[in-house]
């Protein structure tokens, strides 16, 4: 490959989950410091880097479609080809594969290693092309450069990696062995974030409630005296964290939704399915029973909290009794808001060779049955809300002119009219709710 001018502008392209979301942030802040700018669209920018997700299968295919697109799509005006940099856990996980599969793609870098993002694009701009998938991820935070501006909500990467290897999963493999980051640098980042215009700092983790560290005095904190110490910060008004694994919920972080005024009233605890028998064989370490239990601790000291959950249908060996299971785990709970999905084989995991996977119209069956169960839930949770009047941390603006789109504690979506502002906390009357979002009005008295 001919060498070519080093790239000036970027472009980062992040797929999946919220922590990719951080990741590419991480690495545009990176570029940024190293004297490159962010161009307005992907067709104007030197660097493309496909920040990735191989969660399920169609979350990998997305890379190579859209590979195949920018290479398709050629030539930029100017004549020159952009830098394909394919970052992330597909990265991770088919680095080698990427590299003869698409030649164009000049940099594969591992979601652990893209602290060394720009010595390897400058290595493809002299003509090479450069792959890094070390483990694990200490090196890579102290090489990132401080927080400087965001938005008014942020992320803050506090854990990566997971040990627990539910047989399905992926992320044991392409993110790694569990590794906390140290409680100073993350009280330290958070403050920078706040400095940067956050009022909302979500903590994020593959096992966030894993996390563990030692305070400044040298004791060992957990999630909850870490979010503690993080209240103390006078401008953070909202503290989140996900996603959580029920085998981590101590004492202290159940209580910590009671006292911690800033943890606001919502809770993500994937469950996967409501059949002990496959959540055994998804090697989950908890059962239905152990399940609702936590939820039950977390609603004594917090009876408002809106629950939420990850699912799977069609899990190996999953019968009809199995899944109606689910369906029924679904109307015990009452959750505000979930995600769920089909079953997707992933190579190497002790399911992918499981007997009895399920064919795909069975799945999509069963998924179009649990996610009307998960609206009715929804709904039902968000007309709760009618005729309420509650704070809505101002996101976007929305279509027209004084529409903004907002979040309320209960992280429902709201849209509303009125004076507001970006980054804003505002009053706001609830007038109606659908299953993904509710309408309001902003309120004419505010409350102080
Ligand atoms: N197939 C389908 N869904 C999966 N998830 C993880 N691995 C798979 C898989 N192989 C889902 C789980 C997890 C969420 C992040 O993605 O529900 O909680
Ligand atoms: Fe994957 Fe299970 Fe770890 Fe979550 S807890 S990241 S589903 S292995």
């Amino acid at each position: 490959m001919a060498a070519s001018p080093p790239p000036r502008t970027f472009h980062v392209k992040s797929f999946g989950c919220q922590m990719n979301v951080y990741d590419g942030e991480r690495m545009a802040e990176l570029l940024t410091a190293r004297g490159m700018t962010a161009a307005s669209e992907r067709a104007e920018a030197d660097l493309v880097v496909l920040n990735t997700c191989h969660i399920r299968e169609r979350a990998t295919e997305k890379v190579y479609s859209d590979i195949g697109r920018i290479v398709k799509e050629g030539q930029r005006k100017d004549g020159a080809a952009p830098v394909i940099a394919v970052a992330g856990c597909v990265a991770q996980a088919e680095g080698a594969e990427i590299m003869a599969r698409a030649p164009s793609v000049r940099v594969v870098v591992g979601p652990q290693s893209y602290h060394r993002l720009p010595e390897m694009v400058a290595q493809a701009a002299a003509g090479g092309r450069a792959m890094e998938t070390d483990m694990p991820a200490e090196a890579k935070f102290a090489a990132l450069p401080g927080r400087r501006k965001v938005g008014a909500s942020a992320f803050l990467t506090v854990q990566e990696g997971c040990d627990k290897f539910c047989t399905y999963c992926v992320v044991p493999y392409t993110r790694g062995a569990e590794l906390s980051r140290p409680y100073a640098d993350l009280v330290r980042e958070a403050h920078q974030l706040v400095e940067g215009g956050a009022c909302e700092i979500t903590l994020l983790g593959q096992n966030v409630n894993a996390w563990h560290g030692e305070n400044g005095r040298g004791r060992p904190a957990g999630l909850a005296a870490l979010m503690d110490e993080l209240a103390l910060i006078p401008e953070l008004a909202r503290i989140r964290y996900t996603t959580s694994h029920p085998a981590d919920m101590d004492e202290a972080l159940i209580a910590a939704h009671g006292s911690n005024r800033k943890l606001m009233p919502f809770f993500h605890l994937p469950v996967q399915s409501g059949s002990d028998r496959v959540l055994k064989a998804m090697n989950r370490s908890h059962t239905v029973e152990s399940y609702l239990r936590l939820l039950e601790r977390v609603r004594a000291v917090r009876p408002d909290i809106a629950l939420s959950g990850d699912f799977i249908v069609g899990f190996p060996g999953e019968t009809e009794a199995e899944f109606e299971d689910t369906l029924r785990l679904i109307e015990a709970v009452g959750y505000a808001q979930a995600f769920s999905f089909m079953y997707s084989a992933r190579p190497g995991t002790p399911a992918a060779a499981m007997d009895g996977q399920v064919p795909a119209a069975v799945m999509e069956e069963r998924l179009q049955r649990l996610q009307a169960a998960l609206q009715r839930s929804s709904l039902a949770f968000n007309q709760a809300s009618i005729g309420k009047r509650c704070t809505v941390l101002v996101e976007r603006k929305g279509r027209r002119d004084g529409q903004w789109l907002g979040k309320s504690p209960w992280l429902q979506s709201v849209h509303f009219s009125g004076e507001a502002a970006l980054g804003e906390l505002v009053e706001v009357d609830l007038i109606d709710a659908g299953p993904n979002s509710l309408s309001g009005q902003l309120a004419t008295q505010q409350i102080t």
